[in-house]
């Protein structure tokens, strides 16, 4: 995902934007930008400034460049259509009208088709550039920015905040979202749009967030909002009054609930490393175990505790599906103890946030003493399984503080992904295609994942309803079974509640007893191959008289009607399903607790890492 930034007021923008996109530089750094107003007060222009790579080579390029407008916006980039480069970079400029843009339009090639037709001249290999190009015919019909934008919006489908100026109106910016965040700062005589309070704070602190499908207008001082049909609509503003705990926790109640939304910069920083943006191919170019040793491996084990075994058991079915070689998924205290037979030419997978899980430890120490290959998953470098590994991968999420584990769950099968799509490579059942087709799935990602982030508010006004059941029964069939049992596993360590993860197909063997209207049930039901039968089993448990909470791709009527709520995911790869299912499941667990009273960040008995058995 990208970081964006936009500036009216008496300051100097060049300053304002680019510190704003030093504080956001973590959502993207692949290569930025800015467009300010410049030239004599009755003519002023768009001077657009752009470089590849960090924002510090942005930097150097302003250096010397001064603007003399008071009307600017800017970007730093996370690339997913287009590869890193400054003709690729944000801002995008076409007729006077400049914009930057954060997510993933989905409908860009029927977009692209039709403005190449009319004889435009696209620049970029990028999606953003073409909203440039309807914004540009619109305004100069409509004379009116904000018009413009009010005429492009139902052509946009997909992931998208955009920030957008006209150098015909000096005095307006017009930003609108569907998805990714977007926060107006309203300052004196100021304003300042961004996709994060952290751009904003040492400005004003006080804030208008957009909510989805709602467009701001910043006309001089004033801010306006609207709707997507264009009617006015009130919204509160908010006064951010963080401590210096709370900037700690960059403002959220919780070490848990900051992760969690962390989590689409995890995924993106867990990917970047392994990923050839130009050939569109998975390369580990650290990974500590060769191509040929990766070939020669006939049987993979999995091997983890908790969480990170549930992202283990997810890893089998990529793995399993793309490579075709067998993977057996094991706790590790089992594992360690059960005298397992590691035939020769294996290969032993390990799972660790902390790398220091003591059955975890003991597990590679078996794995490597029975002669297998041992590969690390983690996410502390040098920590004592990452050290003892034959090979090693990062799931690069930062540190992570909060004892229940979450970005570092997600980060864990992304890296799962491109472990199986290399594996199937080197294994010859994975061509360049079907590489290329997995690459820019995994590139869309945190956008996606920006998106069902905004259940958040859903689970904080109905943890109240939920705690109020006398359990919660998770299922899911296939690589979304992982996540029913991780969605309980979370209820339990935060709320102290009974959950159950279970298989839906097991219902008829045992759990459908339990399933009356005091339980509720969380079906993980997307639009995957297993999507048929897991909906007769979410039949079944609902004639039972159970509630339904269903998790499901897109607006799908028919698990609407057969569930008391339903949450959308974007389309995903069957793959990918896992990462965004997640989300709504740890925040389930994080209202609850919180709504009881819970110490988030530390429920009891537990500790971060298990370093004892
Ligand atoms: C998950 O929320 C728990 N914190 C716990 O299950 C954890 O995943 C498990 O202890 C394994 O820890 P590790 O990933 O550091 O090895």
């Amino acid at each position: 995902m990208c970081g964006i930034v936009g500036y009216l007021g008496a300051k100097d923008p060049k300053e304002v934007i680019v510190g704003g996109l030093k504080r956001l530089e973590y959502r993207g750094y692949d290569s930025a930008g800015v467009a300010i107003l410049d030239g004599p007060k009755s003519d002023l222009k768009i001077k657009v400034v752009r470089a590849s790579g960090k924002l510090s080579e942005l930097s150097k390029k302003l250096e010397t460049e001064k603007f003399s407008g008071h009307l600017g916006i800017g970007h730093t980039r996370w690339a997913t259509h287009g590869v890193p480069s400054e003709r690729n970079a944000h801002p995008h400029t076409v007729g006077g009208v400049s914009l930057v843009h954060n997510g993933i339009i989905e409908n860009y090639q029927e977009i692209k088709a039709e403005l190449v037709r009319a004889g435009a001249e696209i620049k970029s290999d990028t999606d953003s550039e073409l909203v440039a190009h309807l914004l540009a015919a619109k305004v100069k019909e409509t004379g009116d920015l904000f018009k413009a934008v009010e005429l492009i919006l139902p052509r946009l489908t997909g992931a998208y905040a955009i920030l957008a100026m006209w150098e015909k109106q000096p005095e307006v910016m017009v930003a609108f979202k569907n998805g990714p965040p977007l926060v107006v700062g309203v300052g004196e005589k100021e304003m300042i749009v961004a996709s994060d309070v952290q751009a904003i704070i040492s400005h004003t602190n006080k804030v208008v967030y957009l909510d989805d499908h709602e467009i701001a207008l910043v006309k001089g001082s004033e801010l306006q909002m609207f709707s997507a049909s264009g009617h006015p609509i009130k919204k509160e503003v908010t006064t951010i009054n963080w401590s210096a705990d709370q900037v700690e926790k960059a403002g959220f109640k919780h070490f848990m609930l900051k992760e969690i939304f962390e989590q689409p910069r995890a995924v993106a920083n867990a990917i970047a490393p392994h990923i050839d943006l130009e050939k569109k191919t998975v390369e580990f170019k650290d990974l500590g175990l060769t191509s040929d040793q990766l070939k020669s491996i006939e049987r993979v084990f999995i091997v983890a505790c908790g969480t990170s075994f549930y992202a283990g058991m997810a890893g089998r079915y990529m793995i399993e599906e793309l490579s075709r070689v067998a993977v057996e998924c094991d706790i590790a205290s089992e594992f360690r103890y059960r005298n397992p037979v590691i035939p020769k030419n294996s290969l032993v997978i390990t799972v660790s946030q902390s790398g220091e899980t003591a059955d975890t430890l003991a597990a590679i120490r078996l794995a490597k003493k029975s002669g297998a290959l041992t590969l690390s998953i983690c996410n502390v470098r040098a920590s004592s399984i990452d050290r003892e590994a034959h090979g090693r991968l990062y799931m690069n999420s930062g540190p992570e503080i909060g004892v229940a584990s979450t970005k570092a769950f997600v980060s864990t099968l992304a890296i799962f992904n491109l472990l199986a799509i290399k594996f199937g490579q080197i294994h010859g059942f994975v061509g360049a295609d079907v590489q290329a087709t997995a690459v820019d799935a995994l590139l869309g990602l945190p956008a996606q994942m920006e998106t069902v982030l905004s259940y958040d508010k859903f689970f904080a006004e109905s943890a109240i309803k939920l705690k109020a059941y006398r359990g919660i029964l998770f299922m899911g069939r296939g690589i979304n079974y992982p996540i029913a049992l991780e969605g309980a596993l979370k209820l339990k360590e935060l709320a102290y509640m009974h959950a159950e993860g279970y298989a839906a197909g097991e219902m008829k063997h045992g759990p459908l007893a339990l399933i009356d209207e005091r339980m509720l049930i969380l079906m993980v039901c997307p639009s995957d191959q297993n999507y048929e039968k897991t909906l007769s089993n979410l039949e079944e448990a609902r004639a039972r008289g159970g509630k339904i909470v269903s998790i499901g791709t897109g607006d799908n009527h028919e698990l609407k009607t057969v569930s008391d709520d339903y949450l959308a995911l974007p389309k995903a790869s069957w793959m990918l399903n896992p990462i965004l299912a997640a989300i709504p499941v740890q925040l389930l667990a994080y209202h609850v607790a919180d709504a009881m009273g819970h110490d988030v960040d530390q429920p009891r008995n537990l500790a971060k890492s298990v370093t004892v058995e």
